[in-house]
């Protein structure tokens, strides 16, 4: 039984195609890469997994419910630009990930006092309770993308979506967060989807790697078709053999 389907999903804006008959069955648990050139529609992907937009066709279901309405607490999200809020704590931010989507939008009394207590737990897990009473702007880079995936994982998603997580990151803050980001996985069992330029860190930590890409071309008329997952690689361990090609990788880092 697969955890999330994705059964022939469709996407347009504009009457223009992005994503065409998308079909991927995930079980969970499973690190999920997405690869492919830019503006060929993973963010749009990852935003209807998330049941930020829904999609124009198809469906998207996780756990076997009815394809969300909205998202939810089930769903953690982190992008490339640091999502922290710059006017709260460190602390504040972990908690403001866990109540801003629940119906009141913050927590009283008690449940205020529980919510701080589990933020100090996430914060310890991610290696910032020494600084849970500071602003972001006081931390670097690595600390403020650990403090966002602290956000995304406050509520205790079952699925992480994770867009370009480490694109702004220098290389050694970049190889520690995979380690991290191993770690919480095999404590948590989380179900990922994370969305890479760098084929290098999708073989890395990806159980498989879908590649999106136009199966179709106009040359007249590229807006035609839209992309859809042309290659699903396993890339667990005995899986097919990497190797950096550097053109290969140029063609995925154009912008
Ligand atoms: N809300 C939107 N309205 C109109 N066009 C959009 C919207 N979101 C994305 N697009 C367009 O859809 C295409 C796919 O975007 P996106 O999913 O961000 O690609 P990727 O993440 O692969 O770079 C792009 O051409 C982008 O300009
Ligand atoms: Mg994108």
């Amino acid at each position: 039984m697969s955890f999330v389907s994705v059964s022939n999903v469709f996407q347009s804006y504009d009457n223009r195609p992005i994503l065409q008959r998308v079909n991927v069955e995930v079980a969970e648990g499973e690190f999920i890469s997405i690869v492919g050139a830019s503006g060929c529609g993973k963010s749009t992907f990852l935003r209807m997994l998330l049941a930020q937009e829904r999609p124009e066709r198809g469906e998207i279901r996780i756990a076997g419910a009815e394809p969300a309405r909205e998202p939810g607490l089930d769903r953690g999200v982190v992008f490339q630009k640091y999502s922290v809020f710059p006017h709260m704590t460190v602390r504040d931010n972990v908690i403001a990930g866990e109540c801003l989507r629940t119906r009141w939008g913050r927590f009283f009394g008690a449940e205020a006092k529980a919510a701080r207590d589990r933020a100090d737990e996430t914060l310890a897990r991610i290696g910032l309770d020494h600084v849970a009473d500071n602003y972001p702007a006081t931390l670097s880079g690595g600390m403020q993308q650990r403090l966002a995936i602290g956000q995304a994982l406050a509520a205790k998603p079952r699925v992480l979506l994770l867009d370009e997580p480490f694109g702004a990151l220098d290389p050694g803050t970049r190889l520690a967060m995979h380690d991290f980001l191993q770690d919480l996985r095999a404590e948590t069992g989380m179900t990922v989807f994370m969305v890479t330029h760098d084929l290098e860190e999708a073989f890395k930590l990806g159980d498989r790697v879908l590649v999106f890409d136009k199966p179709r071309w106009d040359p007249t008329d590229p807006s035609r078709y839209g992309a859809t997952i042309t290659y699903d690689f396993d890339a667990r361990d005995g899986g097919i053999p990497f190797q950096r090609l550097e053109e290969e990788t140029h063609v995925l880092e154009e912008h």
